[in-house]
């Protein structure tokens, strides 16, 4: 299953009709599984959230980061960052739970730009577009959260230094990855959480993990969907 799903051909079909199916299908049977154990209220939220057929994260993906986002909320002082965003799911998430801290949403709101050589050419140019507008009236009730539309990292330039707790990167790509952990890394707090979509399905976004934490003294957390964290330490 997961070498089918890590072929370069199946990945090419991202986007489309069968990612969704395969997604709401998957989710379905992770939302059941999850009704079971967890807070209802949340459950709905997110059954919410995937009925919109807003989400490309799968059920447990979507429960891992409210849950890390609220940990964090709790514990860490600092703001909370999200690269990728789409049509707002994973931040509507953030924003349920991050209070009053800050939450700056960076995304080209065209979709994704050109891949490197590292991407194996799964992706389109203006895959996932998605209008800054639709983005900000989903999203409207929730209160301190900036837009920075725009290629990043060009879009954070002007962005003022603060320290952040919690940043969450889905963008697909190996340069627009790389370009998120050197961006945040130094300015996460101790223990704040660097959380990424894809890390096990996209091999760009593997890439760009392995060689930027190679010098660096934390370990990349595999979780058993397709995202990682890094605790900065
Ligand atoms: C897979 S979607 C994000 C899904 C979203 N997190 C969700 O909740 O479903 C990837 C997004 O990353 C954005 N993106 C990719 N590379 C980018 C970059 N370098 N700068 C800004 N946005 C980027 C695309 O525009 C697209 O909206």
């Amino acid at each position: 299953m997961v070498m089918w799903l890590k072929n370069r051909f199946v990945q090419k079909l991202g986007g489309g009709w069968l990612e969704s199916f395969g997604l709401r299908t998957w989710s379905n049977l992770q939302f059941t599984s999850l009704s079971a154990r967890k807070d209802p209220e949340v459950i709905s939220l997110m059954r919410g959230i995937h009925a919109e057929k807003r989400s490309l994260l799968s059920a447990f993906e979507q429960y891992i980061v409210y849950s890390l986002a609220k940990a964090q909320s709790k514990k860490y002082d600092g703001a909370f960052a999200e690269v990728g965003v789409y049509k707002g799911a994973s931040a509507k998430l953030i924003c349920e739970v991050k209070g009053d801290k800050p939450l700056l949403l960076f995304d080209t709101f065209e979709g994704l730009p050109e891949a490197a050589a590292q991407d194996r050419e799964v992706h389109r140019v203006g895959q996932y577009a998605y209008g800054l507008e639709n983005v900000q009236q989903y999203l409207r009730e929730y209160e301190n959260v900036s837009y920075h539309k725009g290629l990043f990292p060009d879009s954070a330039v002007g962005v003022p230094e603060q320290p952040y707790a919690f940043a969450h990167f889905d963008v697909d790509l190996y340069e627009g990855t790389l370009a998120c952990l050197k961006y945040f890394y130094p300015k996460m707090v101790h223990g704040g959480v660097m959380l990424s979509h894809d890390y096990s399905l996209l091999a760009g976004v593997e890439q760009a993990f392995t060689e930027f934490f190679a010098d660096k003294p934390e370990e990349v957390i595999d979780l058993p969907t397709t995202q990682c964290l890094v605790f900065k330490l």
